[in-house]
């Protein structure tokens, strides 16, 4: 079993990325051999500043070590192992620009100035495909809105393998959580939790302090209802099903279980209550951040020492597919 994942570094790292990926990464660290990565290279597809792009990436660097990734698990940033662009580069020959055509974050970031936009966020899957593809990686622990760009990387492995008549790349399955497959905004229980919403109040920032996460929960869109007694009943209540969601996943709890202990009882009761758990899980990782953010060289230097670790796994992969293609004999 090899793990392989990536995040972005653009923005702040929120209640979405902990549940929907970065808890299921220092979980499965017992089970597998995991590299976790600083998708520095994707962030460029985006208007990002250099300065604000290099403390982006130490700072979430040092939020994936805050929330318990640790020296069981190989973590470093893309850019410092070529490999991933290199085998970009390659895939690029694989890839149909009608499958790049019909994924929706092109579609949703691009927007109607498609002409305008940058050629990298059109590539942006291939370089994600060849993020996983370069260590062979058997399960990618993702949230549920990477799925499509993860089946679009089983396509291209699919037609490398055959196209050069190799047995190269295994498909990787995306490994979607269960408890928080997808978190919404504290806003708008249509939308789901992001970096780029405009609203601050949408999301919980892994840098929020106690009082703020506690009042975002407080302005957290409801409705009048009391809590039903059935999870099921809540299908037709997006943000009061968001928070139900919230609650059981980060107390590792079933959401049913949940719903059961505050059956009758209105938001009133229940935000603080999530609040307060809240704060407990995510207070402690605050604290061991502002702690290692007292020291980025530091921080700095587990990344270069991932990125050796990294490139060593990467190189026959990219070597073999050199090969294949005929650009080495
Ligand atoms: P990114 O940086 O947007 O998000 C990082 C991870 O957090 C998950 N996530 C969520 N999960 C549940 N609810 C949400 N509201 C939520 N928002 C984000 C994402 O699904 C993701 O797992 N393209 C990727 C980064 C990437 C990557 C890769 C991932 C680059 N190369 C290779 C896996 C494998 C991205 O932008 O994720």
């Amino acid at each position: 079993m090899r793990v392989v994942s990536g995040i972005q570094t653009t923005g702040n790292l929120h209640l979405g990325n902990y549940l929907g990926a970065i808890k299921q990464w220092v979980a499965m660290q017992d089970q597998g051999e995991c590299l976790f990565f600083l998708a520095d290279l994707h962030a460029l597809t985006g208007n990002i500043s250099p300065q604000e792009l290099a403390n982006s990436t130490i700072e979430m660097a040092a939020t994936l070590m805050a929330s318990g990734v640790d020296d069981r698990a190989i973590l470093f940033n893309q850019a410092r192992v070529p490999a991933h662009a290199e085998l970009c580069w390659i895939l690029n020959g694989t890839a149909r620009m009608g499958w790049l055509n019909r994924m929706t974050q092109w579609k949703d970031k691009a927007g109607k100035n498609r002409e305008g936009a940058s050629v990298g966020l059109f590539t942006y899957p291939v370089l994600q495909a060849a993020d996983v593809l370069v260590y062979k990686a058997t399960h990618v622990p993702v949230g549920e809105d990477q799925k499509q760009h993860l089946e679009l990387a089983r396509d291209i492995a699919t037609k490398f393998n055959t196209d050069y008549e190799v047995d190269l790349f295994p498909l990787p399955e995306p490994f979607i959580s269960k408890a928080a497959p997808r978190i919404m905004s504290l806003r708008d229980g249509s939308a789901k939790m992001s970096k780029s919403d405009p609203s601050d109040l949408s999301r919980i920032n892994l840098s929020d302090d106690d009082d703020t996460i506690a009042q975002k929960f407080r302005k957290a869109k409801t409705d009048p209802e009391p809590l039903p007694d059935s999870f099921d009943a809540l299908a037709e209540r997006p943000e009061a099903k968001n928070l139900v969601t919230i609650f059981a996943a980060l107390s590792d709890r079933d959401p049913q279980s949940v719903i059961a202990e505050f059956a009758g009882q209105g938001f009133g009761s229940f935000k603080p209550a999530l609040a307060d758990l809240a704060i407990a899980t995510l207070s402690p990782v605050r604290a061991r951040l502002n702690q290692l953010l007292g020291d980025r060289e530091a921080v700095g230097a587990q990344l270069a020492k991932g990125a050796a670790r990294a490139s060593e796994l990467a190189a026959p992969t990219l070597l073999a597919a050199q090969k294949a293609v005929g650009l080495q004999v």
